[in-house]
């Protein structure tokens, strides 16, 4: 397909070997040796209508990378704010022969109706609480980098999930490469409806904690709360935020992560964070590689059709 919209539907065929070309750009990454003529000619935008530092960084870095001209459009300077519309900012970029266009929205299904309006390949880098599958993709190579398979491990998935775009595409990625996840949260954060995605649901980190190979620690996304509903730091900490001991309770040697922004000492103790268990910063690293991968598959499936 010409555009990555989610992860939802896509089958082990279609993972393993994006992930393979993501691998082979992380390899390149780090010996300096990216071939620059990829994406030349090509033209992305990245078109962010909520804030973000890793994501839209790395898809600039990635598309400089590998040759594009690469534009990032400032929502906040742009005629957005003179009440043009999404449709018509998103014609408007169209015109200028856009070939990518990465999108992050606020609502659900943003760069999806987008797709339908545009020649360009859309990416979408977030939309509301639906999905986020670079992300997705990047914590996969992560985890596969780490423990050889994304088959047969059991992933806790912890905190704020119901306001997750990151959870909900780690769930479809996960599940589908045959792998356990347990959502781990309280109740108003985990709610039992989400059950139906084929996961274990936890309201206790012990439970939810013992014997996982991965514990995958999520951001209050205190944005997408109504204010009455938002929990204070110290006890959300207290009963759900990862420290040295509960993090003793998954096997020995589980990887943490974080898919940023981190909020130290609310969801995540600080040393944990820092730990040699941790690949907080590995996972950024496989962002840019991902990218790549993404943004070269996407385009050679256009010269292709
Ligand atoms: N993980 C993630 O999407 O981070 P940003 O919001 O900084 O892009």
């Amino acid at each position: 397909t010409r555009h990555l919209l989610g992860l939802e539907g896509m089958t082990p065929d279609q993972i393993e070997p994006l992930l393979d070309l993501a691998e082979s750009y992380a390899l390149l990454n780090r010996s300096r040796k990216v071939p620059r003529d990829v994406l030349r000619g090509r033209t992305l935008i990245n078109l962010f209508f909520e804030d973000s530092t890793r994501t839209r960084t790395s898809f600039e870095l990635a598309g400089r990378r590998l040759g594009a001209d690469v534009i990032n459009m400032s929502v906040a300077q742009s005629s957005v704010n003179k009440g043009e519309t999404l449709l018509d900012t998103a014609a408007t970029l169209n015109a200028m022969q856009t070939d990518l266009l990465v999108v992050r929205h606020s609502q659900s299904g943003a760069p999806a109706l987008l797709a339908r309006k545009v020649d360009a390949c859309v990416v979408n880098a977030g939309d509301g609480m639906h999905e986020h599958p670079t992300q997705a993709l990047l914590d996969a190579l992560t985890i596969r980098r780490h423990l050889g398979t994304l088959g047969g491990l059991t992933v806790a998935i912890c905190g704020d999930v119901a306001h997750s775009r990151v959870a909900r595409s780690n769930i479809h990625l996960l599940t589908t490469m045959g792998s356990t996840v347990r959502l781990v949260g309280p109740s108003t954060l985990v709610p039992s409806a989400l059950g139906r995605l084929g996961v274990d649901i936890h309201h206790n980190m012990e439970d939810g904690l013992r014997g996982a190979d991965v514990v995958m620690m999520l951001r209050l996304q205190r944005e997408r709360m109504s204010s009455g509903l938002v929990p204070s730091a110290r006890e959300y900490f207290r009963f759900f935020g990862l420290d040295r001991r509960r993090l003793d309770l998954a096997r020995p040697n589980a990887l943490v992560m974080h898919p940023g922004p981190m909020n130290r000492g609310v969801e995540i103790e600080s040393s944990v964070a820092d730990s040699s268990q941790s690949v907080i910063q590995e996972q950024v690293e496989m962002g840019v590689a991902v990218r790549m991968a993404v943004l070269d598959r996407l385009t050679r499936s256009r010269r292709a059709a």
